[in-house]
């Protein structure tokens, strides 16, 4: 007996929406979108729900208060939490975001307690590991984005520089979710060719700092944070779980011992398939690269440590 796949999004703000909507239009399954603010979810699920008809999808979506409506599902998405406001530090936006995650995601669990969850709520390496620990989960079944959107940002730049299709262009970002991420020029090519070989180092630098400060560049822009990459950027790792891909992704997973590190989760490049992360893939680093890594993990430890969670 066939079934649709059943996918919750916590969280109806500008990320969830968005990824709501991007579930349905490319039919991953049954969408039910989660939010703590009463009518929101319900209206704009009902919206999507009423692009079906246009858009040809036969799957639904449901927005609702109640997470009973979300049981069995296959994938979590958590997208819920407040963004930072004025006279707020991060480390109150840490606090207030972690109580949030904890309370949304074991109340999912409780009701999914099969699935795979997928975190976006910032700062995203801390919140991945909030959300292991408030679902129980095993550390594979719980990944965290940033890498794959950080990698769009910089595979972008990289092609706009090149004058060439984003599909040529393979590159990935490592370490926390941060502007002291890793972006590896050394393991960038387009079309099989090392860019090192097609673009000069003042170019290639320029792009490894605009990757760095890529959300900061639209919130300046917008004055509000990014969604559309964000959005596709978890579609694509709902995707890889549900029809068990096994893509190499960057993404933020756990680690015990690989590239030094005991019991962290932070980006790295993994294969992404029905298990959550199926396994950690490390990559050589040159001496440079090895203490950019090491400096951007120390970032992620820091917030962790406030949080009463690092051992
Ligand atoms: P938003 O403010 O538009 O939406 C957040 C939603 O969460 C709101 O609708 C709010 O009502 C809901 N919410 C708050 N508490 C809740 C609770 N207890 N239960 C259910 N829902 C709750 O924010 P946006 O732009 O969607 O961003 C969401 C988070 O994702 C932020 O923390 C943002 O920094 C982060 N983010 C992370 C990215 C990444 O690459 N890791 C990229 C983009 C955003
Ligand atoms: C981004 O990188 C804000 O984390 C978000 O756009």
């Amino acid at each position: 007996m066939f079934r649709r796949y059943k996918i919750t999004v916590i969280g109806a703000g500008a990320t969830g929406a968005t990824t709501a909507h991007l579930l349905a239009l490319k039919e991953m399954g049954d969408v039910v979108l989660i939010d703590i603010v009463e009518g929101v979810p319900q209206g704009r699920g009902l919206d999507m729900f009423e692009s079906g008809p246009i858009e040809e999808f036969s799957n639904t979506v449901l927005g609702t208060n109640d997470y009973a409506a979300t049981a069995g599902s296959d994938v979590i998405v958590v997208t819920a939490g407040m963004p930072r406001k004025p006279g707020m530090s991060r480390n109150d936006l840490l606090k207030i975001n972690a109580d949030i995650v904890h309370n949304v995601v074991q109340q999912a669990t409780k009701v999914s307690p099969d699935a795979v969850i997928v975190v976006l709520t910032n700062p995203a390496d801390v919140m991945a590991y909030v959300a292991q620990k408030a679902s129980g989960f095993g550390y594979e079944r719980v990944i965290g984005q940033a890498g794959v959107l950080d990698s769009a940002r910089f595979r972008t730049f990289l092609a706009e520089a090149l004058a060439v299709s984003p599909r040529d262009v393979s590159a990935f970002v490592m370490g926390g979710h941060g502007d002291d991420m890793v972006p590896l020029v050394r393991y960038s090519y387009a079309g099989g060719i090392p860019v090192e070989k097609l673009l000069p180092q003042e170019t290639l630098e320029a792009i490894v700092q605009r990757t760095r400060t890529g959300g900061g560049e639209i919130l300046s822009l917008e004055k509000a944070s990014a969604y559309y990459a964000p959005a596709s950027s978890l579609a694509a790792m709902v995707k890889a779980v549900l029809f068990d891909e096994r893509r190499i992704l960057p993404v933020i997973a756990y680690l015990r011992g690989e590239y030094g590190q005991e019991d962290i989760y932070v980006g790295v490049p993994a294969v992404v398939g029905g298990n959550g992360i199926e396994r950690v893939l490390e990559v050589e680093f040159s001496p440079e690269e090895a203490a950019a890594f090491k400096r951007s993990v120390q970032s992620v430890r820091e917030p962790l440590s406030l949080l009463g969670l690092d051992q």
